[in-house]
């Protein structure tokens, strides 16, 4: 009996051993799985505190062209007809690419509801911003405003805006002083100042087109210079056509300019010939070489012609004396000013601003920042245009 007590006793210990064993075991199971559930959560803390330090790292170095690498900049663009727009296009692009920024641009032929259709795509695209050079300044007021009520910043480029207040900044150049530059090219040139009493030259005025704010500013400033000799006899416009009104072609057309010069050589310039031909931008006075061309203008007498934007075949014939100057706006400037105006909008940082008088919308005076432009003739061509790299010697050859 002493024998059998003994062995369930033994029983009873092992039994007891064997549980506490288990339950040790048991424990050791369950410590284990909590220290490996609290190993991953602490892996998956660690990956999430690393994945939020590498934003914020990002936010304080880097990360800030890594948020523009996210953002999107479209460009509006009126048309590629004249080659400034597209040059125009590809520096914005180069600049907003540099700084980080993903570009899209659109060029709208010249067509006021095709810019419209293309600013109400960018909208409905979500870009983060627009960039403007308006077909017609004054038609896109509306969507404009659909821009601002969907979040997205609007700057304008080298044209106004007008009648909205939706338009944050606005890059372009001196506009007025343009006009004053051309006027005293003519003035310089024509050596008005040396003509005796009586003498005096002949003109025609070939202006921008009326629905683009730039060209009532270049007229003006171009009046500013001119209208005194205009009043006392120096100049004469056998046309008569000498108001804003009466010389802006719509569009900046260059076959509208050829055939107004056509007209005026046939009406008014058969006994005397027409030595100014006063226009604002490279492609009328294209319309006007060809118009002369035609009527048998030569060397011998040969007007002086002026325009604006040195396109490269502007350049050409300044160099060949067939176009007496142009005006070198430099837009890999306006380009670098309004990409400031970009990061300006979009980062809260400070825009470069040089005018808020001056530009005024119908709404508001817009600020803007006001780029030098440069007058350029056979004397100066090589050292602005090529030694500036702004085109090569044999991009000026090969324009056509
Ligand atoms: C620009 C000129 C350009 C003209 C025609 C104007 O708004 O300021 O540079 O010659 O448009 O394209």
């Amino acid at each position: 009996m002493k024998v059998t007590k003994k062995i369930c006793g033994l029983l009873l210990c092992f039994v007891l051993a064997v549980c506490v064993m288990a339950g040790c075991r048991s424990e050791q199971t369950a410590s284990d799985d909590a220290s490996k559930t609290d190993g991953e959560q602490t892996v998956n803390d660690d990956t999430k505190a690393q994945d939020e330090t590498g934003t914020d790292d990002g936010k304080d170095g880097e990360g800030e062209s890594d948020e523009k690498q996210g953002q999107t900049i479209a460009l509006a663009m009126p048309t590629q007809s004249a080659t400034r727009w597209t040059i125009d296009a590809e520096n914005m692009q180069k600049e907003l690419e540099g700084k980080g920024y993903t570009v899209k641009s659109a060029f709208a032929d010249d067509d006021p509801k095709k810019q419209i259709e293309q600013i109400q795509q960018f909208i409905a695209d979500k870009v983060d911003c627009i960039v403007i050079t308006a077909v017609d300044s004054g038609a896109l007021s509306d969507v404009v405003k659909s821009a601002e009520k969907a979040g997205i910043p609007v700057i304008a480029y080298d044209r106004l805006l007008m009648d909205t207040d939706a338009v944050s900044f606005y890059a372009t150049f001196d506009n007025k002083g343009i006009g004053i530059m051309i006027g005293q090219a003519i003035i310089e040139k024509e050596k008005l100042d040396d003509l005796k009493d009586g003498e005096y030259k002949t003109i025609e005025f070939f202006m921008g087109s009326a629905d683009d704010n730039n060209s009532i500013f270049i007229y003006n400033g171009l009046m500013e210079a001119l209208q005194p000799y205009l009043d006392d006899g120096r100049l004469l416009c056998k046309s008569g056509r000498i108001s804003f009104e009466d010389t802006c072609i719509t569009r900046w057309s260059q076959d509208t300019a050829k055939q107004w010069c056509a007209n005026y050589l046939s009406s008014y310039y058969a006994d005397e010939d027409l030595d100014i031909c006063a226009t604002a931008f490279d492609g009328l006075a294209y319309g006007c070489r060809a118009a002369l061309l035609a009527a048998g203008y030569t060397d011998e007498n040969w007007p002086y012609i002026t325009g604006q934007d040195c396109e490269r075949l502007a350049c050409k014939n300044i160099l060949d004396g067939t176009q007496g100057m142009s005006v070198c706006k430099d837009n890999r400037v306006l380009a670098q000013k309004c990409a400031i105006m970009v990061d300006a909008v979009l980062h809260g940082t400070e825009p470069e601003i040089n005018d808020t008088e001056q530009y005024n919308n119908n709404v508001m005076n817009v600020p803007s920042y006001l780029c030098k432009p440069v007058l350029v003739d056979k004397d100066n061509l090589k050292e602005v245009i090529i030694d500036g790299e702004y085109y090569t010697q044999s991009e000026i050859d090969e324009a056509q």
